[in-house]
Formats: structure tokens, sequence, C-alpha cells
């Protein structure tokens, strides 16, 4: 999937919930033979009822990216599974520039035997050419499977989108398809809409909750580990400063797991002094978001101006003139005086901000370091805070609505030295 050449997939469907699937599963699969990376899913409309269903419906998908090395494990009573491999023919669409975060799913048979290559070539030349070539917003490839028992449900269409607002997107891909193609009641609507021998199995759109790896061969693995090692410095090396975001939301599961990379920083005598706030409510973020214009505007702007760039001070007017409160989630990241001294507070909680920060890019999330709202008295009574928790920094975090470029940073020859300062690395 995504930019993988995956030859197979492996769906695993159950009730339980996301986190303690992952918990439970997710580790003993990702150790079989063959298995290469775990994704797990949330269904975005469990008992969607506009489209025929011939498989019992679930509330999580596991999606398990395979070789043919794979044989499909002894699953637990509360989980199914089915087994596909790429068909012949290639996936359609345009390679996402982020990671795959939203799924349709769609899985069909053909009504005969004699009919099952008419349907596959409709598939393939019709239906999802059309649906790629007119390229609706957020979707990126579209790839047939087909079930490696040659029974049903015999295909799977794997729909990838760059959003985890799946059902969203979904709603639209039909009327941006008809816009390329033709309106109801045209032939090419009709022809492009259904296939004489087309049996619907299931449908259904699902958001992205978790991935992870395959440990590679020779290091050991680590539950809960979803990168590869490599991966590290393509986080770090990439990951910027973001102040405007997409509507779509952000997943609880989601913002935990960032938590939990957060609680992993170092701390002054491991204190851990850190407090979180998680700010969805509208009302709320829209009073944190005026405490950074409150702030920009009474002294912010105009010290800043002429110390960074012109386009540079526009962002961050935007992102102080409600940029910040549009974010879906932000994040107040606190201190707690009675467990660091004065000194060691600040130094305790900027690295679990920046490991938050890490983790909300290793996850395809824009995130911000940001300290101006904290200047601001109101934001602890806004938050509740007793006197002994103080605000030190403001992390929104959402999807993207824009691709940054690299960050530009200085090299590290530049600020390094050998032995002492001045001699040259
Ligand atoms: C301690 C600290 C405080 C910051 N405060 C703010 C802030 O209040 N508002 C803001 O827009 N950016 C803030 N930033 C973000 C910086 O502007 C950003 O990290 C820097 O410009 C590099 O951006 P880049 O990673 O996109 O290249 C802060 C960063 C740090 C480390």
């Amino acid at each position: 999937m995504e930019d993988r050449i995956t030859p197979g997939l492996y769906l695993e469907m159950t009730d339980r919930p996301a986190a303690e699937y992952a918990a439970t599963r997710v580790d003993e699969l990702l150790a079989l033979p063959g298995v290469r990376r775990a994704t797990w899913w949330e269904n975005c409309v469990p008992g969607r009822t506009e489209y025929p269903r011939r498989i019992p419906e679930f509330r999580r998908l596991a999606v398990y990216e395979i070789d043919a090395g794979f044989s499909p494990p002894p699953r637990p009573g509360d989980v199914r599974g089915l087994c596909f491999r790429r068909t012949a023919r290639p996936g359609q669409g345009t390679i996402g520039r982020g990671p795959t975060l939203g799924l349709e799913l769609v899985l069909i048979s053909p009504r005969s035997e004699p009919e099952a290559q008419a349907l596959r070539d409709w598939a393939d030349f019709i239906h999802i050419r059309d649906i790629a070539a007119a390229q609706p917003p957020h979707f990126t490839m579209i790839t047939p499977y087909e079930n490696v028992t040659g029974g049903e449900p015999r295909w799977l269409h794997f729909y990838e989108l760059d959003c985890t607002e799946a059902e969203p997107a979904f709603r639209n891909m039909t009327p941006a398809t008809r816009e390329r193609i033709g309106q109801y009641g045209t032939y090419s609507y009709a022809e492009w809409a259904g296939h004489p021998a087309l049996v619907i199995d299931y449908v259904n759109t699902f958001r992205r909750v978790g991935a992870r790896e395959a440990p590679r061969p020779g290091t050991p693995a680590t539950p809960g580990r979803d990168l590869a090692p490599d991966n590290f410095f393509e986080v770090a090396l990439s990951q910027r400063a973001h102040r405007e975001f997409l509507h779509d939301s952000v997943p609880d599961d989601t913002i935990e797991r960032l938590l939990e990379a957060a609680t992993h920083s170092p701390s002054a005598e491991n204190g851990q002094p850190w407090i979180f706030v998680v700010a969805r409510d509208a009302e709320l973020r829209s009073r944190i978001g005026a405490c950074a214009e409150k702030m920009w505007a009474s002294a912010g702007r105009e010290y800043s101006r002429g110390r960074i760039s012109g386009r540079f001070h526009e962002a961050i007017d935007r992102w102080a003139d409600g940029g910040l409160a549009a974010a879906p989630v932000i994040v107040v990241v606190c201190g707690d005086t009675s467990l660091a001294t004065p000194g060691a507070l600040a130094a305790s909680v900027y690295p679990a901000t920046q490991n938050l920060c890490l983790a909300a890019h290793a996850l395809g999330l824009g995130s911000l370091f940001s300290t101006l709202p904290t200047a601001d008295m109101e934001l602890a009574t806004l938050l509740g805070l007793p006197s002994h928790i103080r605000p030190m920094t403001v992390v929104p975090l959402g999807f993207p609505a824009r691709r940054l470029g690299p960050p530009k940073r200085i090299s590290f020859r530049e600020k390094t030295f050998r032995d002492r300062y001045g001699v040259a690395w």
C-alpha cells in the first residue's frame, strides 16, 4: 500500500476496541514470517445501510502487509480474517505525498464464474480507472487484490486516502467522478456505476488509528515500536513548525500515542513534572487562540518585526489571528512546580513537548511548539489550573493544511568544534 508494491494484504476484522486489539494481537502477527507491517483502523460508519452486505459488519479492521511467505494464523473467536494477493493488474491513482490515513474497503464477487473475467475487466478498466482519472480529493491509490482461496469475497478493491476523515471524502467521490464521466441518466454514468455480474460483499470507510512495522531481522522486537530505526532520521530531519491545519478530527487513540511518546522523554531526577491538558472544545480552543492573539498584538508583533522575515512574520500573524484556534486539537503542556526546581522545570517540559511534536510528525500530523500564549495569565485560569501547575508550551495538532518543504537549518559543522571551541569539526 501507499508507495510500496505490496504483494498481499491480510485483513482481520473484529469488534474489539482498537487499543486492546493493538496491544494483544498486532505484535503476535508482526512476528510471523512474511508479515511486513500492520495498520489498524476504525470503521467510520458501522452498520452502513446504503449498500448490500454479505459479510458481517465489524468495527475495527487490521491490515497486514504480507509477502508470499505468509500463511494466515489461527484466530481467536472474535476475530475474522481474509487473505488477498495482488491481481496481475496494477493499482491506479497517484501516490500520496503523506501516509495513507483513510481507507475505502470494497469487497466484491462475480454473480457466476463465467462472468468473473468480464467483471474484473469492468472493475479495472471502467470503474476504478474513472475514479482514479477523476482524482477525487484525498483519494490516492486504488489497488485490486484477489482472495487467495479463490472463494468469496473474490476481490478486494483497496482505496487509499490521505486523510482520516474517509467518509466525507468517500461521499464526494461519486459526484467528483460524475463530473468527469457524465451525470445520472447518461450511458457512461450507468456503465461506470454498476455491472450485471457485480455482487457487493462489503463497502465501508475507515480511519487509521495505528501503524507498526515488523521487527527487522537482527533487531529485537520491541512492543509498540512503529517505525524502523532508519525512520527516526527521516522524522527528525523533516519535522517542521505547522501553523495551518485541516479541520479533520484527530482520534483519541492517536492523541494517546503522542502523549505516550511525550511521557518517555527525560526529566531532571526523572521527576516527570509534565501535565497535559488536551483541548478539543471549540470554545476553549478559541479562547486559547485569543491568548496568542493578545500576546502577539500587545508585544510580540512589534518585537518580532525586523527580527524575522516578512513571510515568517505574516505566518505568525495568521496563526495568532485564528490559525491556532482552528487546529482541531490543542495540547497545553504544563509544568508541575512541585516536581522540579525552577531551573529544571522548563528543561524537563520542553523535551516532552518535542517528543510530542516528533511523534505527531511520525504519524502524519502537523504540530507547533509554541510558547507565546503561555505569557497570558488568562491561560491558566481558562484551564482551571491550580497555582502549582504552570502552562509552559502550547501545541496545536492536526493534519497539515499545506505540505512544508525541508527545514532550513545551519549545518551542524558550523555549530560543532572538536575538543576546543574554535577548532573546526
Ligand atoms: C521555545 C520555543 C518557542 C516557540 N514559540 C513559538 C510561538 O509562540 N509561536 C510560533 O508561531 N512559533 C513558535 N515556535 C516555533 C519556531 O518558530 C520554529 O520552531 C522555528 O521557526 C523553526 O521552524 P521550522 O521547523 O518550520 O523550520 C517556538 C519554538 C520554540 C522551540
